[in-house]
Protein backbone atom coordinates (compact mmCIF):
# COMPACT_ATOMS: atom_id res chain seq x y z
CA UNK A 1 0.00 0.00 0.00
CA UNK A 2 2.84 2.47 0.75
CA UNK A 3 6.10 2.10 -0.22
CA UNK A 4 9.23 4.45 0.75
CA UNK A 5 12.09 3.71 -1.55
CA UNK A 6 15.22 5.31 -0.91
CA UNK A 7 13.81 8.21 0.41
CA UNK A 8 15.76 10.99 1.59
CA UNK A 9 14.60 13.99 3.19
CA UNK A 10 16.69 17.11 4.36
CA UNK A 11 16.60 20.51 5.67
CA UNK A 12 19.64 22.34 4.82
CA UNK A 13 22.45 20.25 5.53
CA UNK A 14 20.39 18.49 8.05
CA UNK A 15 19.84 14.77 7.02
CA UNK A 16 16.48 13.92 8.83
CA UNK A 17 15.53 10.84 6.44
CA UNK A 18 18.21 8.79 5.49
CA UNK A 19 17.96 6.57 2.38
CA UNK A 20 14.60 5.14 3.94
CA UNK A 21 13.33 1.95 2.70
CA UNK A 22 9.67 0.96 4.24
CA UNK A 23 6.65 -0.65 3.08
CA UNK A 24 3.55 -1.09 5.00
CA UNK A 25 0.84 -3.74 3.45
CA UNK A 26 -2.53 -3.61 2.97
CA UNK A 27 -4.26 -3.34 6.29
CA UNK A 28 -1.41 -3.39 8.03
CA UNK A 29 -1.11 -1.52 11.87
CA UNK A 30 2.54 -0.03 12.19
CA UNK A 31 3.58 1.95 15.05
CA UNK A 32 6.68 4.15 14.51
CA UNK A 33 8.52 4.43 18.30
CA UNK A 34 11.69 6.52 18.70
CA UNK A 35 13.57 9.45 20.27
CA UNK A 36 12.17 12.91 19.32
CA UNK A 37 13.98 13.97 16.71
CA UNK A 38 14.65 10.58 15.38
CA UNK A 39 12.27 12.14 11.63
CA UNK A 40 8.77 10.04 12.90
CA UNK A 41 6.80 13.10 12.02
CA UNK A 42 8.69 13.70 9.20
CA UNK A 43 8.10 10.41 7.48
CA UNK A 44 4.11 10.80 8.17
CA UNK A 45 4.26 14.69 6.64
CA UNK A 46 6.31 13.37 3.21
CA UNK A 47 3.33 10.50 2.91
CA UNK A 48 1.13 13.32 3.59
CA UNK A 49 2.58 15.88 0.66
CA UNK A 50 3.25 18.29 3.48
CA UNK A 51 7.09 17.90 2.61
CA UNK A 52 9.16 17.42 -0.39
CA UNK A 53 11.60 15.13 -0.76
CA UNK A 54 15.33 15.29 -1.81
CA UNK A 55 15.60 11.92 -3.01
CA UNK A 56 13.90 8.59 -3.70
CA UNK A 57 10.23 8.05 -4.58
CA UNK A 58 7.01 6.92 -2.18
CA UNK A 59 4.45 5.02 -3.90
CA UNK A 60 0.96 4.86 -2.58
CA UNK A 61 -0.94 1.69 -4.09
CA UNK A 62 1.95 1.34 -6.52
CA UNK A 63 1.17 4.51 -7.73
CA UNK A 64 4.12 7.32 -7.16
CA UNK A 65 3.46 9.63 -4.47
CA UNK A 66 6.07 12.73 -5.85
CA UNK A 67 6.40 11.78 -8.99
CA UNK A 68 4.30 11.00 -11.94
CA UNK A 69 4.88 9.94 -15.06
CA UNK A 70 5.68 12.25 -18.18
CA UNK A 71 6.81 10.51 -21.37
CA UNK A 72 8.09 7.28 -20.01
CA UNK A 73 10.34 9.63 -17.29
CA UNK A 74 9.40 9.75 -13.37
CA UNK A 75 9.14 13.89 -13.03
CA UNK A 76 8.67 15.52 -9.58
CA UNK A 77 4.34 15.47 -9.34
CA UNK A 78 2.54 19.02 -9.97
CA UNK A 79 0.46 20.30 -7.28
CA UNK A 80 -2.88 19.22 -9.48
CA UNK A 81 -1.45 15.89 -9.42
CA UNK A 82 -0.40 16.14 -5.56
CA UNK A 83 -3.69 17.12 -4.49
CA UNK A 84 -5.27 14.40 -6.14
CA UNK A 85 -3.00 11.59 -5.04
CA UNK A 86 -3.23 13.88 -1.06
CA UNK A 87 -7.39 12.35 -1.14
CA UNK A 88 -5.75 8.88 -0.28
CA UNK A 89 -4.06 9.93 2.40
CA UNK A 90 -5.75 10.51 5.89
CA UNK A 91 -3.79 12.35 8.61
CA UNK A 92 -4.66 13.27 12.40
CA UNK A 93 -2.10 15.14 14.30
CA UNK A 94 -1.10 16.04 17.90
CA UNK A 95 -3.63 19.54 18.10
CA UNK A 96 -6.70 18.28 16.25
CA UNK A 97 -6.85 21.76 14.13
CA UNK A 98 -11.06 21.59 13.77
CA UNK A 99 -12.28 24.22 12.14
CA UNK A 100 -13.23 26.53 14.89
CA UNK A 101 -16.40 28.61 13.55
CA UNK A 102 -18.15 24.79 11.95
CA UNK A 103 -19.91 22.15 14.18
CA UNK A 104 -18.84 18.39 14.48
CA UNK A 105 -21.04 17.67 11.50
CA UNK A 106 -19.76 20.78 9.60
CA UNK A 107 -16.29 19.95 10.14
CA UNK A 108 -16.46 16.47 9.15
CA UNK A 109 -18.66 17.48 5.62
CA UNK A 110 -16.02 20.38 4.77
CA UNK A 111 -13.49 17.82 2.38
CA UNK A 112 -16.27 15.37 1.06
CA UNK A 113 -18.47 18.36 0.03
CA UNK A 114 -15.44 20.89 -1.07
CA UNK A 115 -12.63 18.20 -2.49
CA UNK A 116 -14.21 15.09 -3.35
CA UNK A 117 -17.64 16.93 -4.74
CA UNK A 118 -20.33 14.59 -2.88
CA UNK A 119 -23.92 16.46 -2.09
CA UNK A 120 -24.24 17.69 1.11
CA UNK A 121 -26.96 14.51 1.34
CA UNK A 122 -24.46 12.37 0.72
CA UNK A 123 -21.68 13.90 3.08
CA UNK A 124 -24.00 14.45 5.94
CA UNK A 125 -25.04 10.95 6.00
CA UNK A 126 -21.25 9.69 5.90
CA UNK A 127 -20.43 12.17 8.52
CA UNK A 128 -23.04 11.04 10.69
CA UNK A 129 -22.25 7.54 10.31
CA UNK A 130 -18.69 8.63 11.20
CA UNK A 131 -19.76 10.31 14.13
CA UNK A 132 -21.87 7.98 15.26
CA UNK A 133 -18.37 5.68 15.48
CA UNK A 134 -16.66 7.67 17.15
CA UNK A 135 -19.08 8.54 20.00
CA UNK A 136 -20.05 12.01 18.97
CA UNK A 137 -23.17 11.34 17.32
CA UNK A 138 -24.60 13.39 19.68
CA UNK A 139 -22.41 16.52 19.74
CA UNK A 140 -22.50 16.57 16.67
CA UNK A 141 -23.85 20.25 16.41
CA UNK A 142 -21.66 21.57 18.97
CA UNK A 143 -18.20 23.95 18.11
CA UNK A 144 -14.73 22.62 19.04
CA UNK A 145 -14.63 24.77 21.90
CA UNK A 146 -17.77 23.37 23.51
CA UNK A 147 -15.63 20.06 23.53
CA UNK A 148 -13.34 18.47 25.05
CA UNK A 149 -9.95 17.20 24.16
CA UNK A 150 -10.57 13.73 23.52
CA UNK A 151 -13.77 14.45 21.97
CA UNK A 152 -12.42 16.98 19.77
CA UNK A 153 -9.42 14.43 18.67
CA UNK A 154 -12.68 12.14 17.85
CA UNK A 155 -14.24 14.63 15.95
CA UNK A 156 -10.91 15.15 13.75
CA UNK A 157 -10.38 10.95 13.74
CA UNK A 158 -14.43 11.67 11.62
CA UNK A 159 -13.13 14.14 9.91
CA UNK A 160 -10.36 12.40 8.14
CA UNK A 161 -11.86 9.36 7.57
CA UNK A 162 -14.91 10.80 5.77
CA UNK A 163 -12.56 11.51 2.80
CA UNK A 164 -12.50 7.70 2.76
CA UNK A 165 -8.25 7.75 3.09
CA UNK A 166 -6.99 4.77 1.99
CA UNK A 167 -4.26 4.93 4.75
CA UNK A 168 -4.41 6.65 7.84
CA UNK A 169 -1.81 8.32 9.41
CA UNK A 170 -1.59 8.87 13.23
CA UNK A 171 1.45 11.63 14.69
CA UNK A 172 1.16 11.51 18.79
CA UNK A 173 -2.51 12.00 18.75
CA UNK A 174 -3.23 11.36 22.65
CA UNK A 175 0.15 13.52 23.23
CA UNK A 176 -2.41 16.63 24.46
CA UNK A 177 -5.17 15.11 25.83
CA UNK A 178 -5.43 14.76 29.66
CA UNK A 179 -4.89 11.32 31.04
CA UNK A 180 -8.14 10.24 31.70
CA UNK A 181 -9.07 10.85 28.34
CA UNK A 182 -6.66 9.31 26.41
CA UNK A 183 -8.76 5.93 26.56
CA UNK A 184 -11.54 7.33 24.36
CA UNK A 185 -9.65 7.81 21.75
CA UNK A 186 -7.08 4.74 21.84
CA UNK A 187 -10.64 2.99 21.80
CA UNK A 188 -11.64 4.92 18.26
CA UNK A 189 -7.72 3.78 16.87
CA UNK A 190 -8.59 0.41 18.34
CA UNK A 191 -12.20 -0.13 16.55
CA UNK A 192 -10.44 1.11 13.37
CA UNK A 193 -8.25 -1.89 13.88
CA UNK A 194 -10.16 -4.43 14.72
CA UNK A 195 -13.88 -3.79 12.71
CA UNK A 196 -12.05 -1.96 9.36
CA UNK A 197 -9.49 -2.80 7.54
CA UNK A 198 -7.65 0.11 7.37
CA UNK A 199 -3.92 0.50 6.33
CA UNK A 200 -2.29 2.68 9.54
CA UNK A 201 0.74 4.52 10.49
CA UNK A 202 0.76 5.51 13.82
CA UNK A 203 3.27 7.44 15.89
CA UNK A 204 3.28 6.78 19.64
CA UNK A 205 4.95 7.15 22.85
CA UNK A 206 2.36 4.79 24.55
CA UNK A 207 4.15 1.90 24.41
CA UNK A 208 1.77 -0.55 25.78
CA UNK A 209 -1.26 0.60 23.18
CA UNK A 210 1.78 0.36 20.20
CA UNK A 211 2.46 -3.31 21.87
CA UNK A 212 -0.94 -4.13 22.04
CA UNK A 213 -2.48 -3.02 18.78
CA UNK A 214 0.25 -3.39 16.15
CA UNK A 215 1.25 -5.53 13.41
CA UNK A 216 4.08 -4.50 13.21
CA UNK A 217 6.67 -2.16 15.59
CA UNK A 218 9.05 0.00 13.75
CA UNK A 219 12.30 2.50 16.45
CA UNK A 220 13.21 5.12 14.33
CA UNK A 221 16.50 6.62 14.80
CA UNK A 222 18.52 9.17 12.85
CA UNK A 223 15.84 9.13 10.32
CA UNK A 224 16.30 5.23 9.80
CA UNK A 225 14.67 2.33 10.94
CA UNK A 226 17.36 1.04 13.33
CA UNK A 227 15.07 -2.24 14.17
CA UNK A 228 11.30 -3.29 13.06
CA UNK A 229 9.48 -6.34 14.00
CA UNK A 230 6.50 -7.65 15.73
CA UNK A 231 5.19 -5.90 19.03
CA UNK A 232 6.89 -9.20 21.20
CA UNK A 233 9.86 -9.71 18.58
CA UNK A 234 10.41 -5.56 19.41
CA UNK A 235 9.44 -4.99 22.85
CA UNK A 236 10.11 -8.78 24.17
CA UNK A 237 13.51 -9.59 22.57
CA UNK A 238 15.02 -6.08 21.16
CA UNK A 239 18.33 -7.15 19.46
CA UNK A 240 19.78 -3.90 18.48
CA UNK A 241 21.86 -1.28 21.65
CA UNK A 242 20.03 1.36 20.87
CA UNK A 243 16.24 -0.10 20.70
CA UNK A 244 17.30 -1.40 24.77
CA UNK A 245 18.39 1.86 25.73
CA UNK A 246 15.01 3.60 24.15
CA UNK A 247 12.70 0.91 25.58
CA UNK A 248 14.82 1.00 28.72
CA UNK A 249 14.47 5.10 28.91
CA UNK A 250 10.25 5.22 28.56
CA UNK A 251 9.83 1.90 31.03
CA UNK A 252 11.43 4.50 32.88
CA UNK A 253 9.97 7.61 32.53
CA UNK A 254 6.34 5.32 32.88
N1 LIG B 1 10.69 22.58 9.00
C1 LIG B 1 11.86 22.19 9.53
N2 LIG B 1 12.99 22.89 9.33
C2 LIG B 1 14.17 22.50 9.85
N3 LIG B 1 14.34 21.38 10.59
C3 LIG B 1 13.26 20.63 10.82
C4 LIG B 1 11.96 20.98 10.32
N4 LIG B 1 11.06 20.02 10.72
C5 LIG B 1 11.77 19.13 11.43
N5 LIG B 1 13.09 19.48 11.51
C6 LIG B 1 14.15 18.72 12.18
O1 LIG B 1 14.13 17.42 11.67
C7 LIG B 1 14.42 16.46 12.69
C8 LIG B 1 13.31 15.43 12.76
O2 LIG B 1 12.12 16.04 13.19
P1 LIG B 1 10.78 15.25 13.39
O3 LIG B 1 10.47 14.46 12.17
O4 LIG B 1 9.76 16.22 13.82
O5 LIG B 1 11.14 14.25 14.57
P2 LIG B 1 10.23 13.42 15.57
O6 LIG B 1 8.83 13.49 15.08
O7 LIG B 1 10.81 12.05 15.54
O8 LIG B 1 10.42 14.05 16.91
C9 LIG B 1 14.61 17.25 13.96
O9 LIG B 1 15.99 17.44 14.16
C10 LIG B 1 13.92 18.56 13.67
O10 LIG B 1 14.50 19.60 14.39
MG1 LIG C 1 7.08 14.21 15.99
Amino acid sequence: MVRFMNVNKSYGKLNVIEQLNFDVAEGEMVSIIGPSGSGKTTVLRTLMTLETINDGVIYVEGKPLTHMAKGGALVPADERYLRRMRTSIGMCFQSFNLFPHMTALQNCMEGPVQVLGLSKKEARERSEELLHMVGMIDKRDQHPSRLSGGQQQRVAIARALAMRPKVMLFDEVTSALDPEVIGEVTNVIRKLVTEHNLTMLMVTHQMGFARDISDRVCFFFGGKIEEQGTPSELFGNPQRERTKQFLSAVKEAI
